[in-house]
Formats: C-alpha cells, structure tokens, sequence
C-alpha cells in the first residue's frame, strides 16, 4: 500500500507519517520517504543529525543521469535514470522493517522543471511507488503545489490532514479537487487536534459537506508536544491518547477497501 500524507501547513502530516511508519514496521516492510523540501521526517523519528537529501547528491545525480545538477540549458542528460539499486542504498535504516528516504527538493524552474535532479527524484518516486511487497508512507509538503508536480499521483490513498479549521477543509477541498485531477483515486481525511467533541463533529459534517470520508480522529494531545520537545517519537509514549488514535487508523488504513 501506497499512501501519500497531505494538508495545509502545520496540521499534522509529519507527526502521522512517522507515527503511522512506526506502527506498521511492527509488521511489515515500510519505506517513510520525505516529499517536503522542508524535511522534518527523520527528526519527527527521533533522528537529529544532519541529513544529505538525495537533491544535494552532486555526484549521485551526476554519474546516474550523466549531467551536473544545474547544468546549462540544452545539456543532454539521461531521462531514464538507473534507480533500482537507490531505495536500499540511500535510505537511512532506522529499525529492521523501517526505511527512511529524504528526498529534498530541486530549485524551482517553473512549472514542468526538467533539471537533471529532478528526473532523477521523479524516478526514483516513481519507482518507489511501483514497488510491489511494500508500504510506502510518503509525507508531503504542506498545501497544493505538489499535485502540479504530480509526485503522488500513483499512490494507493491520499489523506488529507485537517484540524477544526474552515481553512484547514478549505485546503482539503482544494486538494481533493486536485489529486483527483491527476487520478488518484483513494482520498479521506484524518482530523487532528480537536479538543473536544464539538470541533470533531465541526470538522466532520465539514468534510462531509465536501464528499470527504474521515478515516479517523486523533485528539488534541499534549504528549505529542512533549514528544516534540524531548526530540522522540510518539510511538515511545504509549500512554499517548494520540497514539492510540493513529494505531486505531493504521488498522484502517490496512482495512482500506479500494
Ligand atoms: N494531536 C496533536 N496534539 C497536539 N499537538 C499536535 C498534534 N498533532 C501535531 N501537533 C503539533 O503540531 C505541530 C505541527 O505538527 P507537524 O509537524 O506534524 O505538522 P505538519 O503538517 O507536518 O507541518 P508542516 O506543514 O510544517 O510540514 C507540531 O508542533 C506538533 O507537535
Ligand atoms: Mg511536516
């Protein structure tokens, strides 16, 4: 199973992705892949040292595609890049059944930038997401640009993280909108941080409004900013009334009938 964490900025998406990563490695293979050019996933792990995304990788990029990163305009370089061997080589292992994968994110050149970094980023999700016997959970950056890039249009289910928020079911709307338009065919919501029944219910009958299912509800919860704070995972707080929700949401995605 392919999923793709979207949402507007600052709902949740890393805090999910990670802890949903650690939840399912309790069981099968999981490769967590950072999509955000803002990288915060390995750190969200517990994982605090620096992290060379695999856009800065002069070299890599330069003997896989045959161009240096920000050659000049007009330089031939190769569009289908040799990947296969990158998943196991460049990802960070962080426990037997949980990989780590930080993408990073090319200069901007407009829209449709053809630079050798990003062919070799655009393979390399792609091959990701084609990968058979594997869940792949993919955090994104925050808001709608990247479904221009179309970088999860593959993906098996796309969840869209809202808080009790109109601009926060605004960007759910927009990005239902949007990935629909590139195909992806699975989209619900997860809200998180309600602090109580009546913004659950709020951002519920919200999405509903919008043809949105909820998948599930994961409670406003100080334990997830003292995971923050302490730099671990929630995943290490079992007392956690979060965790516990995004455990009950795993088994949903499992359960998930496309
Ligand atoms: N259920 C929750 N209860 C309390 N605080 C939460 C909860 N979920 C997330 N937070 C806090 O909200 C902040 C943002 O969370 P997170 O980084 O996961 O969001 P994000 O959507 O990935 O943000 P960005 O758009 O910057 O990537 C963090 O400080 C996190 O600790
Ligand atoms: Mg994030």
């Amino acid at each position: 199973m392919k999923i793709a964490i979207t949402g507007k900025g600052g709902v949740g998406k890393t805090t999910l992705s990670s802890t949903l990563s650690c939840i399912f490695s309790q069981t099968y293979k999981v490769f967590a892949i950072d999509a955000d050019p803002d990288m915060n996933l390995a750190s969200s792990l517990g994982i605090h040292e620096p992290i060379t995304p695999i856009s800065k990788m002069r070299n890599l990029i330069k003997d896989r595609t045959g161009a240096e990163p920000g050659s000049s305009f007009g330089e031939v370089f190769k569009m289908n890049p040799k990947i296969n061997d990158l998943p196991d080589s460049l990802s960070i292992k962080y426990n037997d059944n949980l990989k780590i994968l930080v993408m990073g994110t090319v200069d901007k050149g407009g829209e449709g930038c053809v630079c050798p970094a990003s062919v070799l980023l655009k393979a390399l999700m792609r091959h990701m997401i084609l990968k058979k016997d594997e869940i792949v959970v993919l955090d994104m950056e925050a808001g709608i640009e990247h479904l221009g890039r179309r970088t999860s249009e593959s993906v098996d289910l796309m969840i869209v993280v809202v808080e009790p928020s109109l601009k926060s079911v605004e960007t759910a709307k927009r990005i239902k909108t949007l990935a629909t338009d590139i195909g992806v065919k699975n989209i619900t919501a997860v809200i998180n941080k309600a602090s109580d029944r009546l913004e659950e219910s709020f951002t519920q009958s919200k999405l509903n409004e919008e043809g949105i299912n909820v998948i599930g509800c994961i409670p406003r919860d100080k334990t997830v900013i003292i995971a923050d704070m302490e730099g671990k995972p929630l995943i290490n707080y079992p007392e956690s009334a979060a965790l516990k929700s995004i455990e009950n949401i795993a088994e949903n995605i499992l359960n998930f009938k496309q």
